[in-house]
């Protein structure tokens, strides 16, 4: 029964009998938080780079009243997960992905970045200071959450003096409540997720408060999630709140191109080279939402969300269902891609890290 409510367990370094794994119920991991021990910290002034950082107890942080990320968005996440292997082994999955996709994002929001080194090594210690927190194998991951806040004071507009580049893990499962079970999205058009020019190709922590009012509507519609459209033409099909997405038709794999207002997701572009491999066409281009009515298939894929199958999809008060039956085109490439990712299948790509 995952869910996505907020499920705060305390964090008490609660190691079960033997010390490999904590104290959590891992047959019931939704994508609530659920603290892991440690995280890592590390600062810098403006027009400086990162020095070092440290792993600290997680914990409350001190943010001055004024701080750019407080009063003006200066900030932005990742998340990229751990998994277990079945013979015990820890992989990280692309993290230099992460990195160079924060990096781009700094440029975009004025703030200095770590570098692709010091982020993939904070991303190994923050989850080797936690790894009691990484799920058993087939039990979930353990996700992690690097942030860069523009934490020194500002009053008038303008870059932050101080930043701050911080790590926390949590063990989780299924992102949606739904589990594995087909998604019901809701097409938004009053809502618009990001326009060009703006800042919804980077992971800006500015695009999620936004969409809150369009998704607490859809969820009391019964809905999973919102899917946005262009906001120009309001006519092509962009991203959802949590994930990107995809649609099939016969052999034909589409999903947004990724021109500044879609998230180039790494799952996303993990699974299209695994469909490429598998012999399916794939196009990232503008998709006009009209073409839902003809696709045979739709899933979408995050991070968080991993790979989920979409069942319906609701626009302008019609539902249009997705019914193929037999072997889906999203499980063959999710199952895939979980392979490598957990280390069932041999990584040819060098996407596995081994930490
Ligand atoms: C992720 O997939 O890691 C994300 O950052 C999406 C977030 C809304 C949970």
């Amino acid at each position: 029964a995952s869910s996505l409510q907020e499920v705060i367990i305390p964090c008490a370094s609660s190691l079960s009998g033997d010390d490999e794994y904590a104290d959590v119920d891992w047959d019931n991991l939704g994508f609530g938080l659920t603290r892991a021990d440690y995280m890592f910290i590390m600062k810098c002034f403006k027009d400086e780079s990162f020095q070092k950082g440290q792993i600290s107890p997680y914990g409350n942080i001190e943010l001055n009243p004024s701080a750019g990320v407080l009063n003006y968005g200066q900030g932005l996440f990742e998340g990229t997960k751990a998994q277990r292997t079945e013979d015990g082994r820890i992989l990280l999955f692309r993290p230099e992905q992460n990195a160079m996709r924060m990096k781009r994002g700094a440029e975009r929001m004025c703030m200095p970045s770590p570098s692709i080194d010091q982020f993939v090594n904070a991303v190994k210690e923050t989850t080797l200071a936690n790894k009691p927190w990484v799920p058993p194998p087939g039990k979930g991951s353990l996700y992690i959450r690097p942030l860069l806040i523009g934490s020194g004071p500002i009053l008038g507009l303008g870059p932050a003096p101080e930043y701050t580049f911080l790590i926390y893990a949590s063990p989780v499962g299924n992102y949606f409540k739904e589990g594995t079970a087909p998604l019901n999205l809701y097409i938004e058009e009053e809502v618009v997720r990001a326009s060009p020019g703006g800042a919804g190709g980077v992971k800006s922590i500015t695009n999620y408060a936004p969409v809150l009012k369009a998704i607490t509507k859809a969820k009391g519609r019964g809905f999973s999630d919102v899917l946005y459209l262009d906001a120009v033409n309001k006519k092509y099909i962009e991203e959802v709140s949590s994930c990107n997405i995809f649609v099939i038709k016969g052999n034909l794999i589409s999903t947004p191109a990724t021109n500044g207002t879609v998230l180039d997701g790494i799952t996303q572009k993990s699974i299209i080279e695994i469909a490429r491999d598998h012999g399916y066409q794939v196009e990232e281009r503008r998709i006009p939402v009209d073409e839902l009515i003809d696709a045979d298939e739709a899933f979408c894929t995050g991070t968080a969300v991993g790979v989920a199958p979409v069942g319906s999809i609701t626009y302008q008060n019609k539902r249009i269902e997705f019914k193929r039956e037999g072997q889906l085109v999203w499980q063959e490439l999710y199952s895939t891609l979980v392979g490598i990712q957990t280390g069932r299948i041999e990584d040819k790509k060098g996407w596995t890290m081994e930490i």
